[in-house]
């Protein structure tokens, strides 16, 4: 299915985000090996989670919907029984690492596979480490199928991650709830901490150091999870397209509600105000994931060199970033984000070819890009733009077509429902109009 999306003369209003996807993937497996029943609130009902459900439903585990929230009915940590198939997670790269940390410790076999963008994807950095573990896990020369056999040890590591990477460090955290001893995960750029919380939230003691450029995260097995009630805030990742969408229109006002503000996650609103961007953070709700409004005004943008502390921060906010960036006054620089060609599509290659279509000037090299912003009054070219079937790709050319000369086709957007599944008609609500065809 593709997508017609045309220009707007302004963007106002107020809307709602989806919840969050990482958390909602961590909240269903964690309520799933507690011993009784966790609600969760602001599940995002997106393709990815529901893969997740589906998974763990194979597993055991009864999932029943009371309004708009998930009742799960953990199993206990070691109550997970063997599934009757193999175990299936769509396009989700979380879904699959994270549950790997988990299926490693069961006494029962079970073979994961995904859909064909999942099984091009590098599995090496989840299987090695989880070996070293003692886990009995193998692939097809590091991608899809995952084959995994009950061990008979699983031992505590101490690992640093040579990709900055949060579905490793949480695969293996994971697997460090069934392993003796302690585990050790090591990280020098700081990726998001949503399993390090949700572990505090469902009592699962973790313990971290900080020290000037690192971060460890240490866990020990545990014999019981209680369960807990999760709230799931709305998702950054999600919100940042409409961040991107009122920065660039003009005579635009867009308040966003309750957003998840956890600050390893929104490098990209960090990013945004240092070029310029008008956006204004409200109502802060502290808690374990802390939410707040977000007011955005459209802005004139100016180009920076990219910091790299940001990059993992803001990873699946780059293909929006790359289109503010291209309509900045003067060069945006981003390197050290090779990471972004190992996600749901190459998303350098894929954004090269988006920018390349509407007309933009850059460089593409391995690690990143460097892009000439057309600058404030700069316009796209009407045209035509492959997602590659990547959500993130999808929606970020969506919200480019603001500000082209004209009507752009964007082929190959049914990966929206992924993680955005009512993106449409939150453009709908703010006046942006979505044609499916
Ligand atoms: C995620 C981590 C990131 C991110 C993905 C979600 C997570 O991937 O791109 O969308 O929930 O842990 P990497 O850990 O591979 O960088």
């Amino acid at each position: 299915m593709d997508y017609f999306v045309k220009p707007v003369e302004s963007i106002k209003g107020e809307i709602k985000v989806p919840g969050d996807k990482s958390i909602t993937h961590r909240a269903m497996m964690l309520a799933s090996i507690a011993s009784g029943q966790s609600r969760l609130t602001g599940v995002l009902e997106g393709e990815d989670c529901l893969a997740t459900k589906k998974v763990f439903e194979h597993l055991g585990v009864n999932f029943i919907k009371e309004n708009d929230d998930l009742i799960v009915e953990g199993v206990g940590i070691k109550g997970l029984r063997q599934p009757e198939r193999e175990l299936d997670f769509g396009n989700s790269g979380t879904g699959i690492r994270l549950s790997s940390g988990i299926l490693v410790a069961q006494n029962f076999a079970t073979e994961l596979i995904g859909d064909s963008s999942l099984s091009e994807r590098p599995m090496s950095r989840i299987v090695e480490p989880l070996s070293l573990m003692g886990a009995n896990i193998s692939s097809n020369q590091g991608t899809l199928p995952l084959h995994i056999l009950p061990t008979s040890s699983l031992r505590g590591i101490t690992f640093s991650l040579p990709v900055a990477s949060a579905q490793v460090k949480s695969a293996l955290l994971l697997a460090g709830l069934y392993a003796e001893g302690y585990t050790e995960v090591k990280e020098d750029k700081i990726t998001r901490n949503h399993t390090e919380t949700i572990f505090n939230e469902f009592g699962i003691p973790v313990e971290v150091n900080k020290s000037k450029n690192s971060r460890s995260i240490r866990v020990s097995k545990s014999d019981k999870i209680n369960p807990k009630d999760i709230n799931i805030p709305s998702d950054f990742s999600s919100a940042a397209f409409f961040i991107l969408a009122a920065l660039i229109t003009p005579k635009s006002h867009l308040r966003i509600r309750g957003v998840g503000i956890n600050e390893t996650r929104i490098g990209f609103l960090h990013a945004l105000r240092h070029m310029g961007g008008k956006i204004d953070i409200q109502n802060i709700q502290n808690g374990p994931e802390p939410i707040a409004d977000l007011l955005i005004e459209s802005s004139k943008l100016k180009g920076i060199t990219l910091n790299t502390k940001l990059v993992a921060n803001m990873i699946d906010e780059m293909p929006a970033f790359f289109i503010a960036a291209s309509l900045a006054e003067g060069i945006t620089i981003v390197k050290d984000a090779e990471e972004l060609r190992a996600k749901e599509s190459d998303r350098l290659e894929a954004m090269a070819n988006a920018l390349g279509s509407l007309g933009v000037k850059f460089k593409l090299n391995q690690d990143g890009i460097v892009i000439h912003g057309l600058g404030d009054k700069g316009q796209f070219k009407a045209s035509e733009i492959n997602s590659l079937g990547d959500h993130r790709i999808a929606m970020a050319s969506s919200i480019a077509s603001l500000r082209a000369d004209g009507e752009v086709r964007i082929v190959d957007c049914d990966n929206v429902g992924t993680s955005f599944p009512d993106f449409i008609e939150v453009c709908g609500d703010i006046g942006i109009k979505i044609k499916e065809q």
